[in-house]
């Protein structure tokens, strides 16, 4: 599907089906009013600036979760002109449909990386390459992403600053998560030290839930573990998912900080425009503008004050390595002169972690897209009132974080995520393709379970060692960078991964599951059949070959002081070495958060925005 509306006819056909094959659809009125809730989406996304200025104050390249929010707070700022410059189009409302997360990798939305092929993990996936899908559109990567709201541990935050970057302690960004948060979960907005309301982000858990997930949590308890709100006091414990959902819908940072403040007079937003160089004076070191092509048309615009890289964990990178300013000796082997040495693309993180752990059940009680759509229950449900199973991201349903550093102790600082999913691969073909399963794989492992219900559980690694790299492929800015993740580098990455998944398959034995007669799908995964099945040396081919990135590829551009060798961005997010151009967005993470990464990215970006008025001396 190559672009937006083939999602459309995708869905149309859906309804369609479920709507011919069964008496009573009367969703109409429902469909109806949706289409008006999609115009009036539409028209509340700042348009596209036909007349751009020659000069503005700031520039921000890149409307992902991070430079939405840049250009929301900058622009509060009447006297600063601010432009905002996205390589993809418009978002679209079928987008934000939250069981619909996965589909939009399939759209013209998506960057669509992969990593370089490995012999050390991605074995099973079509040409041994890791998928990086990477959001292409107003709102970037926070329209791809399954909304998992998790900010990580106080601990990671407190890493930061133990690194040198002053002002980045848990005490210092916690009010800054706070800022943007519009908790609409009552139970938990009471606890006001660690949630608010009135921001911008809203949180809510979707409103349906599958019985799996309840056994999840059950399942939990059984094992000694405590329920907990993970983004309060302590993180270490199991929980339903809090989700960057509204009213059933998703929350991307475009919808959430850019539709509201669409009139400003000195907000410009120009869309499909690709940003190809940062302008830096040589002898000054000083950004002065940048270069975008449209329509194949190359412009250029100056800036003022500041350019500010928003381009996310590839295209930040990249953009700067083509601009001079990158690892001496890879720029000019790629014939790009060197403006500032610097190690940009190194410190690659991500958490990866592994797909193959399915559980079969004998009851109706998965959410298996042949079955949620059976009836027109849960159509009717999503398009008249918005509940249901569609509110659910992507099958995504509920988390769980371990320490087994120290299990018995309630205030760990987990090293491992279980991600609880109420489906599982072999319930559709589009999941398969989503995680990028080979066809030989697929028919072996999920084809003859295709039909039945089950779910998964996804165990991540939270705090990997080892370390990728990004790199040029040439100096075209058209062509994609090289990704290489190194993981499993270090033996930690691959020892700590096989006790979550242990602990995964413990889960599905207790109580909880045997209701519904879980049972861990037998079929070896092709590749590892000459192992023992279940013994260590079985799952650790399993996780080799079923590796998947859980999508937190992070900290090509490290914050650190300059005694950092590494450090790409000092702690004010300022690019070492050169005035005038900062990265905010999640390339800056010096070390992975234990988290999903979209609400650390806003948090990132909230801070950014306030050094960059500190700096600029408006009071804050
Ligand atoms: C499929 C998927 C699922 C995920 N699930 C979750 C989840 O459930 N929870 C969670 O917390 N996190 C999740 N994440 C991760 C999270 O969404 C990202 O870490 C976060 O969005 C990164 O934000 P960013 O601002 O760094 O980059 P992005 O949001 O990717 O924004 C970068 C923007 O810059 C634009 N751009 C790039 N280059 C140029 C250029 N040269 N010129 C102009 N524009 C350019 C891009 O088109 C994009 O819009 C997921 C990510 C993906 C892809
Ligand atoms: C939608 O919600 C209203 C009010 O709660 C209810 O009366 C109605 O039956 C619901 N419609 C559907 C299709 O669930
Ligand atoms: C949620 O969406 C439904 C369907 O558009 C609408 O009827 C309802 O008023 C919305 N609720 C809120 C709180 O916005
Ligand atoms: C499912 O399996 C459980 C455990 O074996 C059993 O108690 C239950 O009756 C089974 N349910 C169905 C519908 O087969």
């Amino acid at each position: 599907m190559k672009n937006s509306n083939n999602v459309l006819f995708f869905m149309a056909a859906l309804l369609n089906s479920a709507c011919t094959q069964n008496d009573n659809c009367g969703i109409t009125e429902g469909m109806l009013r949706y289409v008006l809730d999609m115009a009036k989406h539409a028209s509340e996304e700042p348009r596209d600036e036909i007349n751009t200025l020659l000069e503005y104050d700031f520039i921000i390249v890149g409307a992902g979760s991070a430079g939405c929010v840049v250009a929301n707070r900058l622009t509060e700022v009447s006297k600063w002109d601010v432009l905002l410059l996205e390589a993809g189009g418009e978002e679209n409302y079928i987008m934000d449909i939250p069981i619909l997360a996965p589909m939009i990798q399939f759209t013209g939305a998506n960057w669509n990386y992969k990593s370089m092929p490995s012999d050390k993990f991605c074995l099973g996936l079509t040409n041994r390459q890791c998928m990086f899908p990477r959001g292409k559109v107003m709102g970037g990567s926070s329209v791809l992403n399954f909304m998992v709201h998790t900010r990580g541990n106080r601990r990671d935050y407190d890493l930061w600053e133990s690194m040198g970057n002053t002002g980045w302690g848990y005490e210092s960004v916690l009010p800054y998560f706070l800022r943007s948060e519009d908790i609409a979960i009552p139970e938990l907005a009471m606890n006001t030290k660690y949630h608010s309301t009135g921001g911008y982000l809203t949180i809510s858990y979707p409103r349906f839930r599958t019985p799996l997930a309840e056994a999840f949590l059950e399942a939990g308890k059984e094992t000694d573990q405590r329920i907990v709100d993970y983004n309060a006091e302590t993180q270490t414990g199991f929980s339903f998912l809090q989700t960057t959902t509204k009213n059933g819908t998703r929350c991307s940072t475009s919808t959430a900080f850019l539709h509201p403040v669409r009139k400003r007079k000195n907000l410009h937003v120009k869309k499909r425009s690709q940003v190809t160089k940062i302008l830096v004076d040589p002898s000054t070191k000083r950004t002065f503008g940048i270069e975008f092509v449209r329509n194949k048309k190359k412009y250029t615009v100056r800036a003022r004050r500041e350019i500010i890289l928003s381009a996310g964990v590839f295209n930040s990178p990249h953009l700067l390595m083509l601009s001079g300013i990158g690892p001496k000796k890879h720029l000019t082997d790629m014939n790009i002169p060197v403006i500032q040495d610097l190690k940009v693309g190194y410190n690659l993180m991500d958490h990866p972690g592994v797909i193959g752990i399915t559980f079969i059940v004998n009851q109706s009680v998965s959410l298996m897209p042949e079955y949620f759509l059976e009836t027109g229950k849960n159509l009717r449900d999503y398009f008249v009132n918005r509940t249901g199973p569609f509110t659910i991201p992507g099958a995504a349903e509920a988390i769980a974080f371990f320490d087994f550093k120290n299990p018995t102790y309630i205030d760990g600082y987990p090293d491992v995520e279980l991600l609880f999913i109420g489906s599982s691969l072999s319930n559709s073909r589009l999941a398969r393709e989503t995680f990028g399963i080979s066809d030989s794989v697929y028919d072996i492992l999920y084809k003859p379970v295709e039909k039945i219900h089950s779910w998964m559980i996804i165990p991540i690694i939270l705090r990997p060692k080892s370390k990728g790299r990004v790199k040029l492929r040439d100096n075209n800015p058209f062509h994609k960078p090289l990704i290489f993740p190194n993981y499993f580098d270090y033996t930690y990455d691959m020892e700590i991964l096989l006790k979550g998944v242990k602990k995964a398959v413990e889960l599905s034995e207790t109580n909880a599951f045997k209701k519904f007669g879980s049972k861990l799908h037998d079929t070896p995964v092709p590749g590892c059949q000459s192992f023992e099945f279940r013994s260590d040396d079985y799952w650790r081919c399993v996780i080799r070959h079923l590796t998947y990135s859980i999508y937190h590829v992070s900290g090509t551009c490290k914050m650190g002081p300059v005694s950092d060798q590494e450090a790409v961005v000092d702690p004010r997010l300022r690019v070492h070495g050169i005035k005038g151009l900062r990265v905010i967005d999640a390339s800056v993470f010096p070390t992975i958060p234990s988290a999903h990464l979209n609400a650390p990215t806003i948090m990132i970006a909230e801070k950014g925005a306030d050094l960059i008025k500190e700096d600029w001396g408006h009071k804050t």
